[in-house]
């Protein structure tokens, strides 16, 4: 039977305690201490963030929680996992404790890192949704930058824990992260509450760019001036922050272009406009980026946008429209 959410939250939280306790006090956890010092991460944002060591063994864990709460407790919060045998094991065993709180602060799941030069598959364990622990709505870190969102009147969105802590040390801390790297309508839908603009800030690699050209259509729907922000030379803002500092990030923050202006630039990179068979793909992967969205929020911004693409394209708005309408009845054209 299914614990209590009261006692889902009373174990994270003992759980979360006793990773910090050990990652700043324990001898075992010296190797821990020195990668994320190594990684430029002091000790008060080690606090700020609660970060953790989870020693090796299979069942450190479980022996520190015998007598207090009950291994199917801790397998509903996912702390520990069933063997195929029916025995349980620590499901962080031996990785950097990632600690991820809910808009009030409680901790609902965790992230486990590996050390470097651990072989084990997956660089980082994510813990599985669980009652307290909703994936498509939480943004990681959403606690501490909420302020900080609201008096900017802005957010900015990363793929990565370590992305996040970096800008929060280096005194930018109006940023999240998704959970996972596509951001989702809900989570739009939360920042919305705080901020009217939002910087997507993805790794400069291909998979964070893709990940950024999949969150435009999402944001086209809701009324948020979405901005993308590229690291250059395949960073990611961690490392880009290391090497160039925070005001150099400042500045490409204000520079970031709106998120239909980047995706149009991705279009014409990869099709070019020399043409006219360029300009003709150009136009349809735009109307299929516009018809993917299901309902723009105003009509005002979909006249916008296909005034925009009429204009950028030399096409008729009339033609644009037509176009347009062709493929939310009869989808996607190839491109
Ligand atoms: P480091 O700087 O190497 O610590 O990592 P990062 O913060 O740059 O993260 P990375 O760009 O490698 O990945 C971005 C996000 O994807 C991470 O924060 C994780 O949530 C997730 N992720 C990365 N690697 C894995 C993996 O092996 N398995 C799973 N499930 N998720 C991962
Ligand atoms: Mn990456
Ligand atoms: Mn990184
Ligand atoms: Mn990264
Ligand atoms: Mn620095």
């Amino acid at each position: 039977q299914e614990s209590s959410r009261a006692r889902q939250f009373e174990v994270l939280q003992w759980a979360e305690s006793l990773f910090q306790r050990t990652l700043l006090n324990s001898p075992e956890a010296e190797p821990a201490r020195k990668y994320l010092h190594g990684r430029g991460i002091d000790e008060e944002t080690m606090r700020k963030f609660r970060l953790g060591f989870h020693p090796s063994g299979w069942d450190w864990l479980i022996k520190q929680s015998q007598g207090k709460y009950p291994l199917q407790l801790l397998e509903d919060v996912c702390l520990v996992a069933k063997k195929d045998n029916g025995g349980y094991y620590d499901f962080f065993g031996h990785r950097i404790i990632f600690p991820i709180h809910n808009e009030r602060g409680q901790a609902v799941s965790f992230s486990g890192r590996l050390l470097p030069g651990d072989e084990r598959p997956s660089k980082y364990k994510n813990g599985s949704a669980t009652p307290v622990f909703n994936k498509s709505r939480l943004l990681y870190a959403l606690d501490l930058a909420r302020d900080e969102i609201r008096n900017q009147d802005q957010a900015i969105v990363v793929e990565g824990y370590t992305d996040c802590i970096a800008l929060h040390q280096h005194g930018i801390q109006n940023a999240v992260v998704t959970m996972g790297t596509a951001l989702t309508d809900e989570q739009v839908t939360v920042l919305k509450r705080f901020a009217r603009r939002v910087i997507l800030c993805f790794d400069g690699d291909d998979a964070g760019q893709d990940a950024a050209s999949r969150s435009v259509e999402r944001f086209l729907a809701q009324d948020v001036d979405l901005r993308i922000l590229t690291p250059p030379d395949k960073l990611d803002p961690a490392d880009f922050l290391e090497s160039h500092g925070a005001d150099a990030f400042r500045e490409l923050s204000k520079n970031a272009p709106q998120a239909w202006d980047f995706r149009f630039q991705m279009a014409k990179r990869k099709y070019g406009t020399g043409t006219i068979d360029g300009r003709e793909r150009v136009l349809t992967e735009m109307l299929n980026v516009l018809a993917q969205v299901p309902k723009l929020s105003t009509s005002v911004r979909e006249s916008i946008l296909i005034a925009d693409l009429a204009h950028r394209t030399s096409v008729p708005e009339e033609t644009v429209r037509g176009l347009l309408n062709e493929v939310r009845s009869s989808g996607p054209k190839r491109v």
